[in-house]
């Protein structure tokens, strides 16, 4: 990780924001190599998640009002446990100290003052001064950053913690460009904010991150997707009910599915998630998909497998991080939306043929409800029509008898206008399910990273190198002259403007000698390096060096063949042994 961090702030990758005045804890800008490596993650993700599986794509602003929060349970329940040490005042994420010191796994499953005991019987220290931390209380800390939106007395808003709410609140107009018709996709990537009680590990807990969430609207009886095109995609799978023995199940997304082990929304999406991790150079001997325990999932989830990245350095302890979560929120969100806002969060759903209903309705006669029941009657009216619906047989004697509020009323079943009549129904409203891929970008960077960070020899003596799949590779191939001198210079400079016109990322760099000039290229990645020599400008046609960074061989290749053999070499249709 040191090292990782080390690199990524010397090469420009990412670093503390605002280090002249002192820097802030959680927030980190990423540098030349690090938004380009950034935006190539976000551009393969949107290609797999939003075109090829033709779901739409949004962008909603970040600062959204209190009532969407009220709504979706963030004010009540988007919480962490803190402790905070009496001595240097230093905050701390209670659930983590715990971890750390015990074989507990998911501490933040516990309730608090079960994590305050444990503190005490494990003897925890503060990380920061190493004061005991017994006896401190462990509180609920809501993680929504608040703010205020206007001038004067105005109205309370905030950052919002995760996209989704985002694609949640806009639904009701969203279904209607999927012309309501499910199921339907919607995805977003951007900014959401946490106000971490204690963020570490740069990228992986930080205050503000990019998100890219896909929320799939399903209709509640369907069973699921057709998953045969990602049936065979091999998964490592480590279920709920595993993690006490630590037994992983290797197995492919069909055979999930079939044997019941994920649900076959949330396993189609594993499927291409896996696909998408493959093209971006993920290692999967360092990767795995955890089931959350059911006291760890967020307060609208019903299921959440976790994709999982061991991030530590060759030869250390395992250091699992979560990099995104793929969960079955249910209905909670749209219900709760629709029981908030003043629009309607449902769907139409058409049946193939029109039906016949009996359906049951009362049309009480108040005029002896009122005087009989005073403040209750028009409660006894609303009990009446409910049990019309749900009880049809109650209404078949002299007399009906209601409960409100603990007491029981008595009406005369003809002063209850009730009544059944035939009705044809074309269909009826459903509140769809939600199921939602939601990858952390930056953690996912920072997986990328540090599966692709290696220290070997080579003739030149010891390097680092990062071995970066050429999709996500801030550079795509750098172009050096041997020196700037007879025509060298000239030339490198204009097959680098050759190639950026052909779209490639180019670096052309003319200072240092080349070996140095080749290092600072294997430290960030570049796939391809190609150098402009003598014999260049002597052979014709013109050639140049091509070398791959992870071999470090050399190849010389015809100028004007450049573009094709990059471009094959990009797509795998030519390998480097090839040439
Ligand atoms: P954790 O338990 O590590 O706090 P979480 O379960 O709260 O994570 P989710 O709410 O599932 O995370 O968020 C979805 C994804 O967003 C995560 O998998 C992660 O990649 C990313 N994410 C969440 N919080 C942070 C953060 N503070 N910094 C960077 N990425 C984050
Ligand atoms: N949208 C899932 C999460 O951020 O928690």
């Amino acid at each position: 990780m040191t090292d990782l961090v080390e690199l990524a702030k010397r090469r420009g990758f990412f670093f503390q924001s605002s280090e002249a005045y002192g820097g802030v804890s959680g927030f980190y800008t990423y540098g030349p190599q690090g938004a380009s490596l950034k935006e190539h993650v976000e551009e393969t993700w949107r290609e797999r998640f939003a075109v090829a599986e033709g779901h739409m794509q949004i962008d909603a602003p970040t600062v959204m009002p209190e009532p969407v929060f009220e709504a979706s349970g963030h004010l009540d329940g988007f919480d962490d446990m803190l402790v905070e040490c009496a001595s240097c005042n230093e905050s701390h994420r209670a659930d983590h100290l715990i971890e750390g010191a015990t074989d507990i796994e998911e501490a933040e499953s516990l309730p608090t003052d079960e994590v305050a005991a444990l503190l005490d019987a494990h003897d925890i220290d503060c990380p920061t001064c190493g004061a005991p931390l017994a006896g401190q209380p462990v509180d609920e800390f809501n993680l929504m950053f608040e703010t205020n939106i206007g001038p004067g007395t105005s109205q309370t808003g905030y950052l919002r913690p995760e996209t989704a709410q985002g694609i949640f609140v806009e639904f009701p107009r969203l279904k209607e460009y999927a012309r309501g018709q499910l199921p339907f996709g919607v995805t977003q990537v951007g900014k959401s904010y946490r106000n971490e009680i204690s963020p570490r590990n740069a990228l992986v807990r930080t205050r503000e991150f990019t998100q890219a969430e896909l929320e799939l609207f399903v209709d509640p009886d369907d069973e699921g997707p057709d998953v045969s095109a990602v049936a065979d995609v091999e998964v490592t799978l480590y279920p709920a009910e595993n993690q006490p023995d630590g037994d992983y199940v290797e197995t492919t997304v069909g055979d999930a599915v079939t044997e019941g082990i994920v649900d076959p929304w949330v396993a189609y999406y594993l499927g291409v998630a896996t696909e998408w991790y493959e093209t971006i150079g993920v290692d999967f001997e360092r990767f795995r998909y955890r089931q959350h325990q059911p006291g760890e999932r967020a307060h609208y989830a019903s299921d959440c497998w976790d994709a999982e990245a061991d991030v530590s350095a060759a030869g250390e302890e395992p250091d699992w991080i979560e990099i995104a979560g793929y969960a079955y929120r249910g209905d909670y969100d749209l219900t709760k939306h629709d029981e908030h806002a003043d629009d309607t969060f449902t769907v139409f759903k058409q049946y193939d043929e029109p039906k016949t209903v009996e359906r049951a309705s009362v049309d009480p006669d108040m005029s002896y409800l009122g005087p009989e029941f005073g403040g209750a009657a028009a409660d006894v009216a609303d009990a009446l029509a409910t049990l019309a619906e749900r009880d049809r047989a109650a209404f078949e004697d002299e007399e009906v008898t209601v409960t409100v509020d603990g007491e029981e009323y008595t009406v005369p079943t003809e002063k209850t206008g009730f009544e059944f009549a035939e009705e044809t129904e074309a269909g009826r409203h459903v509140t769809p399910h939600v199921v939602e891929p939601s990858i952390g970008i930056d953690r996912t960077v920072y997986t990328v990273l540090a599966h692709a960070y290696d220290e070997d020899e080579v003739d030149e003596g010891e390097r680092t190198v990062l071995r970066l799949d050429t999709s996500v590779a801030p550079t795509g191939v750098a172009v050096f002259p041997l020196m700037d001198k007879d025509g060298m210079g000239e030339r490198a400079r204009d097959i680098a403007a050759d190639l950026r016109a052909a779209g490639y990322d180019v670096t052309y760099d003319d200072s240092g000698n080349i070996g140095r000039r080749y290092r600072r290229q294997d430290e960030i990645g570049t796939p391809f390096c190609v150098t402009v020599d003598y014999e260049s400008v002597e052979d014709d046609p013109e050639t140049v060096t091509l070398r791959e960074r992870d071999s470090t061989e050399q190849v010389r290749v015809a100028s004007d063949d450049l573009e094709s053999i990059l471009a094959d070499l990009r797509a795998g249709e030519t390998t480097f042994d090839d040439l």
